[in-house]
């Protein structure tokens, strides 16, 4: 039997792509799943699965909240939330900034997460359970001169994700990271013929919620995990920190 059979899962930004992937995948291996998009067409992502839909905006915490209470008011409760609802840059930086698209791009990708993870912790850590699975990027992990804003809210998810999985992890809570290579949704507008063209991998969704499947099945916390075409999936190693403390010869506990 799966780990994820009979699972509790909320899925943001589930009416496609690789949100709707996870959810088939997640569903395939008996758990319940809540679609919470803004797109209506979540709620036929959601029935072809036996799930329920919200029509949810990650911009707004209240919308936030009531996606988590209605998972828990439909399930009888929340075990897994993947926070993975995102837009791509539309605009440049240095050349074209456009900052009600940089607003957008915070919102719903960074705010989306906050407001995410804090409404799913409220329960989680009531229950003493629960995993979290945040769509951050490659992006995330490294530079990305074609998308500078973009990159900066997905290190900001990594950011937080790596910071928060410390402090609940004593409620018995897992936060992590996916950091998927590019990927065949429509996010990528017309960029996909580019981005092969220069042969650079683009992976389909599916791939995705194989990771995100391992992940959540691994335990671990706090990780940041690659999703790229070559290798065995596993936790993107960061390297350490220069010393800081008065005494080089003693380690930080923080
Ligand atoms: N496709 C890629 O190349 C790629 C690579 C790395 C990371 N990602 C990340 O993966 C995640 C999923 O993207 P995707 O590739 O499936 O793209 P997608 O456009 O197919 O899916 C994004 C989903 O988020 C939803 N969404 C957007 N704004 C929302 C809001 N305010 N409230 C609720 N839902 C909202 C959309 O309706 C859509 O269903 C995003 O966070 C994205 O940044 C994608």
């Amino acid at each position: 039997m799966s780990p994820l059979d009979g699972k509790a899962v909320l899925i943001t930004g589930g009416a496609g792509g690789i949100g709707a992937a996870i959810a088939r995948r997640f569903a395939s291996r008996g758990a319940r799943v809540l679609i919470a998009d803004v797109d209506q067409a979540g709620a036929a992502v959601a029935a072809e699965l036996g799930g329920v839909f919200v029509h949810t905006d990650v911009t707004k915490r209240t919308d936030n909240l009531a996606a988590v209470e209605a998972a828990t008011e439909h399930f009888g409760g929340l075990d897994i939330a993947v926070l993975n609802a995102g837009i791509g840059e539309k605009s440049g930086f240095v050349e074209e900034f456009r900052p009600e698209h940089y607003r957008d791009l915070v919102s719903v990708n960074l705010d989306g997460v906050v407001y995410g993870l804090h409404a799913a912790l409220e329960v989680f850590t009531a229950q003493g359970s629960g995993a979290i699975l945040a769509t951050s990027s490659l992006a995330g992990l490294t530079e990305s001169p074609i998308g500078p804003l973009y990159a900066a809210t997905k290190h900001a998810v990594i950011g937080l994700v790596r910071s928060v999985a410390p402090t609940v992890a004593a409620h018995g809570i897992t936060v992590n990271a996916l950091c998927p290579t590019f990927i065949d949704t429509p996010i990528l507008g017309e960029a996909t013929p580019f981005i092969t063209e220069m042969g650079v991998a683009v992976l389909p969704p599916e791939r995705v919620a194989e990771v995100a499947e391992l992940v959540l099945t691994r335990g671990g916390t706090g990780q940041a995990w690659p999703v790229v075409p070559h290798g065995e999936p596993g936790p993107f190693v960061f390297p350490g920190l220069p010393p800081i403390m008065t005494d080089p010869n003693r380690q930080a506990t923080a």
